[in-house]
C-alpha cells in the first residue's frame, strides 16, 4: 500500500449512492473501504473496488461490530483520512401508527451509530490533524415528509451533529459537511408508487429525480484541498425542490 494514498470509509457501499461514492473515489486514486451488512454485499464490493479497495462487514446496529471494524481498519491500513457516513435505512409508517421499536431502530442506524463511528474515527484524525467528514443526510430533514417521522427526525438530527461537530474540529485540519439529497434514482427511491414519483416531480423545479453522480461529484470536491474552508455545512442537491 502507497504511503501517501489517502484512505476512505464509506459506509453502505455495497450499493445506491454508497456505491457510486466509492466508485468514484477509487478512480481518483482513493483506497476505498466500504461496508455492507453481508458477505454478498462485500463481495460485490470487492469486485467493483477490483484489489484497490476492500470491502468488510458492518451493521451499524450493532454498536461492538462497529468498534471492532474501526480496530481492524486502523490496524490494517493505519488511518482513515476520509468517513462518508452514507448507510441508512427507513421504516415508514404514519405517525399514528408507528411503534416505539420502529422510531428507535432508524435513529439508532441513522443518527446514534453516526455518533459512534464518527468519534471513533475522529479521534484518530485529530492526532493526524487532518479529516474529512460527509454524511449524506436528505431533504426530508428539511421538509418532513408524511410517513416517515422517524428518518426525518434522523435526518434533521444529523443537521445538529454536524454543525457541533464541525465547531468542534476545526481547528484541527478537519472538515464535517453534510450532502442533502432530494429524490435521486436508487434502491431507497425504488420502492415509492409511480403515484407518489409523479406527486414528487410535479415538485421539483427542473422535473426530473437526480443521479447518483450528482451527489459523488460534489464529495469529490469537498475532499478536495479546495474545499478546505467549508465545514458544518448542509449542501443541498434537490434540482431546486428546497432552497435553503
Ligand atoms: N436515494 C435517494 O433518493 C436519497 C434521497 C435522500 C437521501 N438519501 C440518503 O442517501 C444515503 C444512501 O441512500 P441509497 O438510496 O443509496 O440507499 P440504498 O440503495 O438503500 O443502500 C443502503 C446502503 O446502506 C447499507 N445498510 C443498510 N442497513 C445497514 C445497517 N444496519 N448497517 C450498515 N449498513 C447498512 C446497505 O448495505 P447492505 O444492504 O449491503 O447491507 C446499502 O449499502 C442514505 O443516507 C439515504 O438516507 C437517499
Amino acid at each position: 500500500m502507497k504511503k501517501n494514498k489517502k484512505i476512505a470509509l464509506i459506509t453502505g457501499a455495497s450499493r445506491g449512492i454508497g456505491k457510486k461514492i466509492a466508485q468514484e473515489l477509487s478512480n481518483n486514486n482513493i483506497i476505498v473501504i466500504g461496508t455492507s451488512t453481508n458477505r454478498e454485499g462485500v463481495k460485490k464490493i470487492n469486485n467493483m473496488l477490483n484489489k484497490k479497495g476492500y470491502g468488510i462487514i458492518l451493521n451499524l446496529n450493532n454498536f461492538c461490530e462497529i468498534s471492532q471494524c474501526i480496530k481492524i481498519i486502523y490496524a490494517t491500513f493505519k488511518k482513515i483520512d476520509i468517513l462518508i457516513n452514507s448507510a441508512a435505512i427507513k421504516i415508514d409508517k404514519l405517525f399514528i401508527n408507528m411503534s416505539l421499536k420502529e422510531w428507535n431502530t432508524v435513529l439508532k442506524i441513522n443518527l446514534t451509530a453516526i455518533f459512534y463511528i464518527t468519534q471513533l474515527v475522529v479521534k484518530k484524525m485529530i492526532k493526524k490533524k487532518y479529516g474529512r467528514i460527509i454524511t449524506i443526510g436528505s431533504i426530508i430533514g428539511n421538509i418532513g415528509n408524511i410517513g416517515q417521522i422517524n428518518y426525518s427526525a434522523s435526518k434533521s438530527g444529523i443537521i445538529g451533529f454536524n454543525k457541533t461537530l464541525a465547531l468542534e474540529v476545526a481547528s484541527k485540519g478537519i472538515t464535517a459537511n453534510i450532502i442533502s439529497p432530494g429524490f435521486i434514482q436508487s434502491g431507497m427511491t425504488k420502492t415509492i408508487s409511480k403515484k407518489k414519483k409523479k406527486e414528487f416531480l410535479l415538485k421539483i423545479p427542473v422535473k426530473k429525480f437526480g443521479s447518483k453522480k450528482h451527489i459523488s461529484s460534489i464529495i469529490l470536491f469537498l475532499i478536495s484541498k479546495e474545499s478546505s474552508y467549508i465545514t458544518g455545512q448542509n449542501i443541498h442537491i434537490n434540482g431546486g425542490m428546497y432552497m435553503n
